[in-house]
């Protein structure tokens, strides 16, 4: 029997009672590891169709009413009003990521309004689960392509013919799960509020022995790819100064911005994740480079400042080295505060349980940053063991996902019921 039949009969042996959400984590990163058996589900390779496909089921099972919209966002809505109270994250992951980075939001919030259902009959309002297909940007030089589709505005004609990095476009990745975008998406004009459960992919509230972490704001990002273009030539024959090196010019650029965002100071951080040379054997000068940055900081006017100054940094080293090269941005995003009254039900969910919590910035970029422009938004952080996240290391314990789960639902009572 093919793996996700048997994992399916598994979950499905479950009274309500028994839905964990850890076990439904478990079987999901299962049956979603791709073949070198770590947990890659960037959009819709067949690792993310598989975990799709669990989700719309087990959405069935938890008797949602379920549909997936062009651009793969799974919804399983309940009954109410036609005012949408949503819930929920993405479902993609990055390349070798870890379990709960997305995935934890999409099931606790399942598992959120499954319970209200259970003890509190229908709500008022409706209430919506989500699992964003894209959020990420893993797979191509776009991200929260998911949450970007229900805020309208998303420029198909550009979208479709992005690459990744086997050279594959958008368009046909998408269509061969079966999605067919017909045209720019419309904003969705029924959402009064969204609350996001998510990890904290990072060690504050560990270090401050905190349970939950209330999120004030997201953080503001710039992502680009900075292309170089020098000379394919002989290692052994050409003089050091005769070179046209993309890999000089990259080393020089990649060495001086880092050191630069570390001498700023947190929380601006610059990560450069993704590196190329072409033609990339071992005795040829490179021709060509590209490598990404990923640029974040709290305040707008500092990032834009900063993010300037590098790249005019990237520029002027490119000259200086004898090869040219050109910038491209793929992620703009401002940093967002969250709604003052989601955040204020969430404290008082916090204290009524006595939880231990904490106010605090996201330094991750989250689907509500986008959302954020048509509905109030809120988020609540459950603790990463050691900070760590993007990784196979990334780890929360059950206690914590459950907990997490508690205050979500409660905030979800008060905004729907
Ligand atoms: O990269 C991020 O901030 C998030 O994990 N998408
Ligand atoms: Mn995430
Ligand atoms: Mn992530």
């Amino acid at each position: 029997m093919p793996v996700l039949q048997s994992l399916q009969l598994r979950c499905y042996n479950r009274t309500m009672a028994d839905f964990k959400v850890n076990d439904i984590i478990e079987e999901i990163c299962q049956l979603s590891k791709d073949d070198s058996g770590e947990i890659s589900r960037l959009a819709f390779t067949d690792s993310w169709m598989r975990a799709h496909t669990y989700l719309k089921q087990f959405f069935e099972k938890l008797k949602f009413k379920t549909f997936v919209d062009q651009a793969g966002n799974l919804h399983g809505q309940t009954g109410g009003s036609g005012e949408v109270v949503l819930t929920g994250s993405h479902v993609d992951t990055v390349r070798n990521g870890g379990k709960y980075d997305g995935l934890y939001g999409v099931v606790g919030s399942a598992l959120a309004v499954f319970r209200l259902l259970n003890k509190h009959g229908m709500p008022k309002k409706t209430l919506e689960v989500i699992a964003f297909s894209e959020e990420e940007g893993s797979r191509f030089p776009f991200s929260f392509w998911g949450s970007k589709n229900l805020v309208g505005g998303v420029d198909w004609n550009l979208i479709s013919a992005l690459k990744d990095q086997n050279g594959e476009s958008f368009a046909p990745a998408l269509e061969r799960q079966g999605f067919i975008y017909t045209q720019d998406c419309a904003r969705r004009n029924d959402i009064s509020a969204y609350v996001e459960l998510h990890i904290e992919q990072g060690g504050v509230l560990e270090k401050n022995n905190m349970e939950i972490g209330l999120v004030t704001s997201i953080v503001g990002q710039k992502r680009f790819i900075v292309e170089v273009f020098g000379e394919a030539n002989h290692a052994g024959t050409t003089p050091m100064t005769y070179r046209k090196d993309s890999a000089y010019t990259s080393a020089a650029i990649i060495s001086e911005i880092i050191k630069r965002a570390r001498e700023h100071g947190p929380p601006m951080v610059l990560t450069v994740g993704q590196i190329e040379f072409r033609p990339n054997v071992s005795n040829v000068v490179p021709a060509y480079a590209q490598f990404s940055v990923d640029i974040r900081h709290t305040d707008t006017d500092i990032l834009n400042r900063f993010t300037d100054e590098v790249l005019e940094f990237v520029n002027k080293t490119a000259r200086e080295k004898d090869t040219t090269c050109q910038t491209r941005i793929t992620v703009d995003d401002k940093p967002v505060y969250m709604d003052d009254g989601i955040m204020e039900i969430i404290s008082n969910a916090c204290q009524s349980r006595k939880v231990k919590y904490m106010k605090m910035p996201s330094g991750a970029g989250h689907d509500g940053q986008h959302i954020s422009k048509l509905a109030a938004v809120g988020m609540i952080f459950v603790p990463s063991k050691k900070g760590i996240s993007h990784s196979p290391m990334e780890f929360t314990e059950a206690s914590q996902l459950e907990l997490g789960i508690d205050i979500l639902e409660e905030t979800l009572y008060k905004l729907a019921y």
